[in-house]
């Protein structure tokens, strides 16, 4: 008899934590589906590409298989001038951002148009594709959705590539990867929390500015400034440039690590970085033997730190 008893307890716990499971688990997550992208949320999933941290593609984190931002200002076909536009080109092989292959992630609206103007259904990795962010109406609602320009347009990954100048590609995707790896979330949150923060770092982001993006890298504890909108109030490729360097060159009391290993070996001319000196002249600076401290390396296209540059002034 003692033992039905128990039987009894034991189900009605079972109950309990399925019950309080679906709650907090299957039911929000009903209604997260629902949510459409923002044009936000689609322009940050083309730019970041399939995954922002460690996956099967790149499993040492240096940044591959990701797709590249570009700024065109003339078509890169026909050659005629357009309004600035970004392109998110992915070339040959880079894996797509999920709401590609799988368009419902998009939500009502934002995936229809995608589907039925946009041709994202005809895009395929293996040849690569260069998509473009268009505002359309589905059902009397304004939607922001995805064309594949490669389909619409005939524009190829290459032919974009090769009609603007370095300065306009943007590796967004892989600085992304840049900021997993380094641990910038140990310190610095992507989420302006409410109420007086808002003041401080800007807008909260809103639900659908996460569509397709994974991981989300919020950060938790905060010990620096938030950085989701650092790009609005400090544009400045220079500052970045030398913050990241050595961040007491612009922050005299920072408690922010340097990140000058993320330069590599060369800079953008080529030349090789010599570290031991840059750091003596730097000790000389800082001991008063010196006027000004020693020049930051302009950091080569293909470095660490560019990747993380072009990601941070993107957060706008
Ligand atoms: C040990 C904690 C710590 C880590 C790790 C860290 N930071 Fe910082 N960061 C700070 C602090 C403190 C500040 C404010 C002082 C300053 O500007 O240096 C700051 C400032 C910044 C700023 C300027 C913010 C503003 O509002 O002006 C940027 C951009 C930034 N960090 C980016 C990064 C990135 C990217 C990484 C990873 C590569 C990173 N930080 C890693 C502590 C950290």
């Amino acid at each position: 008899m003692a033992f039905r008893e128990y039987k009894i307890g034991a189900r009605m716990f079972g109950l309990a934590l399925g019950g309080s499971m679906m709650i907090t688990l299957y039911m929000p997550s009903l209604d997260i589906v629902k949510v459409g992208s923002t044009e936000y949320g689609v322009r940050k999933s083309l730019s970041f590409g399939r995954v922002g941290g460690f996956s099967l593609e790149d499993p040492f984190l240096r940044g591959w298989s990701k797709p590249k931002t570009v700024l065109l200002k003339k078509d890169p076909r026909t050659g005629a001038a357009m309004d600035p536009t970004y392109a998110y080109v992915y070339e040959p092989g880079v894996r797509f951002t999920s709401s590609i292959p799988h368009p419902r992630i998009l939500g009502v609206g934002v995936k229809d148009l995608s589907l039925e103007k946009g041709h994202i259904n005809e895009a395929r990795e293996a040849e690569g594709a260069v998509f473009l962010v268009q505002e359309g109406r589905y059902e009397g609602k304004k939607y922001p959705y995805i064309e594949n320009a490669t389909a619409t347009r005939n524009w190829t990954p290459d032919v974009v590539l090769s009609s603007v100048k370095d300065s306009d590609i943007q590796k967004i995707g892989s600085g992304k990867i840049m900021f997993v790896r380094e641990g910038c979330w140990w310190c610095h949150t992507l989420l302006p929390e409410e109420t007086q923060d808002w003041q401080v770092f800007g807008a909260p982001p809103a639900l659908g500015d996460f569509n397709s993006e994974t991981p989300t890298a919020f950060g938790s504890d905060r010990k620096a400034p938030d950085l989701l909108h650092i790009g609005s109030r400090n544009s400045s490729r220079e500052w970045m440039m030398m913050h990241f360097f050595n961040p007491r060159l612009v922050q005299p009391h920072s408690i922010m690590p340097r990140f000058d290993y993320l330069w590599g070996e060369k800079d953008a001319s080529g030349n090789r970085i010599d570290y031991d000196k840059w750091r003596a002249d730097y000790n000389a600076y800082t001991a008063g033997e010196r006027v000004y401290p020693p020049d930051v390396p302009v950091p080569a296209q293909d470095s660490d730190a560019r990747m993380l540059i072009d990601f941070i002034l993107s957060l706008k």
